[in-house]
Parts: structure tokens; sequence; C-alpha cells
């Protein structure tokens, strides 16, 4: 997607007509031309590129902004606010101070977020709702609400188990963003099952239920030192989706620095900033070690590597013809 051209009063004063391109804004007057306001690569002085930061997001975003920070792409995965057990961060917040908390933190983000930028953000059952109001009071426009579906939920014994997160896919202008569906769509079941000559041989866009495990203890791909460590795969389709390579990603609760390895291994720039010193210096070596294994997509890492399940899968063979036609769409999905 190119720049936008608009007729502008002026850009800090200057009367004529603007380009506003995905890295810079031109500046075009009856007697100049000039690059404005923004570095070639979205970068600021403060905040090196291809780097896990560690500090407080609001803090280093705001002095960020200062300096021309823009971004084309936010996940923010933030505390849920139900009690986990990080390393520095204490998540139990009294609910008016989180909700405030969670509308400073929408702003700073929102404040480098560039003008075609999508942002998505996962939250839980708790504070779902109010992550809609906050988007809304933040300019952000909602795009999917969707569900990550995932396999083993936790267990419970007085309701039923949960077995799914909130992700909201918001964006900053519903008439100019980036959504690359062609690297996104998953086969159809007329495709898979039916062979059916209507199907688009592209495949389908997949819905806005997401099926992916959650990253288990015995899984290969987890770390073992951050409880809410997010599947790559899923990271890779936000990733996919909502930018092209090159542009800059930003992760404002790194945690285990799986959006940053994401948009890594796809050739995408990347900023994680992180509250614990020990997370994000783990989180640069994860990236290192994934980087060091050579792949350029996140279904490269299938056939062993991070994706390899150390525990003996089940040896009975199924019986294909018994599967639903949306059962098999999932499991090329998963
Ligand atoms: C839910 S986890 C993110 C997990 C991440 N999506 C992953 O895949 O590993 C939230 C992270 O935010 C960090 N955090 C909490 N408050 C923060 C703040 N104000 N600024 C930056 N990071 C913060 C916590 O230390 C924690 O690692």
């Amino acid at each position: 997607m190119g720049g936008v051209g608009e007729r502008s009063t002026g850009h800090d004063g200057i009367p004529g007509f603007v380009f506003r391109g995905r890295h810079f804004d031109f500046a075009f007057s009856p007697f100049f031309l000039i690059m404005v306001g923004r570095r070639g690569d979205g970068s600021s002085d403060m905040l090196k590129l291809d780097e896990i930061h560690c500090g407080d997001c609001i803090e280093l975003l705001t002095q960020a902004k200062a300096e021309g920070l823009k971004v084309d792409l936010v996940f923010a995965d933030p505390p849920f606010n139900i009690g986990y057990e990080y390393d520095t961060y204490r998540d139990n917040k009294d609910y008016d101070d989180y909700v405030a908390w969670t509308d400073r933190w929408i702003a700073a983000c929102r404040g480098v977020l560039a003008d075609h930028g999508s942002f998505y953000i996962a939250i839980g059952d708790e504070f779902a709702a109010e992550i809609r109001i906050a988007a809304r009071k933040a300019d952000l426009h909602l795009r999917n609400w969707i569900i990550w579906h995932y396999t083993f939920g936790q267990s419970t014994k007085q309701k039923f188990a949960r077995a799914h997160t909130h992700i909201f896919y918001f964006v900053a202008d519903p008439k100019n963003f980036i959504f690359n569906d062609l690297s996104v769509r998953v086969p159809s079941a007329r495709q898979l099952i039916y062979a059916d000559a209507r199907a688009n041989p592209k495949g389908k866009m997949p819905d806005d239920v997401w099926r992916y495990s959650r990253v288990c203890g015995t899984f290969k791909e987890r770390v073992g030192w951050h409880n809410c460590q997010m599947p790559l795969k899923l990271l890779g389709r936000i990733v996919k989706a909502s930018s092209d390579p090159g542009n800059l990603v930003l992760d404002p609760f790194s945690g285990s620095g799986t959006t940053a390895t994401a948009a890594a291994i796809l050739g995408r720039r990347y900023l994680g900033l992180e509250l614990s010193e020990n997370y994000a210096r783990m989180a640069r070596a994860r990236i290192a070690e994934t980087l060091a294994l050579g792949h350029t997509d996140i279904n490269d890492f299938e056939e062993g590597d991070i994706f390899e399940k150390t525990i003996p899968q089940p040896t009975r063979q199924r019986n294909h013809r018994t599967k639903t036609a949306e059962q098999m769409a999932l499991d090329l999905e998963e």
C-alpha cells in the first residue's frame, strides 16, 4: 500500500500539499519541497530498532513519540489483572486503577501508531468490555473481535472450563490499512473434502474464531521461563496479515518476545518493551537462537525445531473418513 495524498492547510504551518508516505511525510509548497517530522525507518534515538528494551511502556513510548517514532503494527498482550505471577509486575490492581492504566497504555501506543497502522489487543473476559471502550476513546476502529479458542483449557469444577482469549483487531483509519489476505488464507472444505470446482484455489479467509493450542509445558516451543507465552503461529498470522516486510512491529508487553520473534522471522523490524530486565534479556536470547535456525516463515518450523512436542503422540491412527469437514479444515489451520 502506498501513501495517501491530501490537501492541507499546512504541515507544521506550511501551506500547500502533504503527501503522507509510509515512512516520510512530504510537504509541497509553492516554494519548496521538504521531508518533515519522521525518520526513514520510523525509529527514535531512544528506542533502537530490532531490540527488546527494558522499561515501562508508557514512559518509553511517551518519550519516543516526541522523537517521531511511528510503528505500522502494535500487538499488545497486557497482564490481564487476574493475579498472575510475573517477575517484577504485580498483576492485582484495583479494578478502576487497571482500567485507568489501560487507557494510558493504549493512548501511549496510539500516539506512535502510523496513520495506516493496525493495533491488536489480547485480553481475558474480565476486562474485554473495558478494552473495547478504551479503544473507542483512543479513536481506534474495530475490524474484528477475534476469539482465540485454545485447546488445553484450564480445568474447573464449579463453572465451565475457560478455553478462549479475546483478541481485538483495530485500525487507526478504516479506509487506509494493510491487510494481506493472500498471506493468511487457509484451505476450504470445498477444496479439501468436496473437490468442488467452485472452490477458490487461493483458499478462504480464516474465521474470527482461531484455534491454536496454548504453549503447553510439554511443547518444545515453550521457553519455560514465562507463563504467558503466546504461540508463534498466532503471532505469525497477525504479522503477516497486518504488516508488510520491512514494516515496524511494536509489542509494549514483550514478555517472552513472541511478537518480536515472529516479526523477525517474517522480515519485519521490531520493538519490544518489557518491564522485567530478566525477561528482556532472555527474550533477546530467544530471538537470536530462533533466527539462527535460518527460517523465513513460521510454518517452516512445523517438521521439528521448536514445534516438536516432546511427549509421545498417540499411535492409534484416526479414521479420516469419520472426520467432519470442519475438523479437517481445522487440522490444516492449526
Ligand atoms: C501477558 S505477558 C506478555 C506475554 C507475551 N505476549 C509472550 O508471548 O510472551 C505481559 C508482560 O508485560 C510485562 N509488563 C507489565 N507491565 C509493563 C509495563 N508497564 N511496561 C512494559 N512491560 C510490562 C510483564 O512483565 C509481562 O512480561
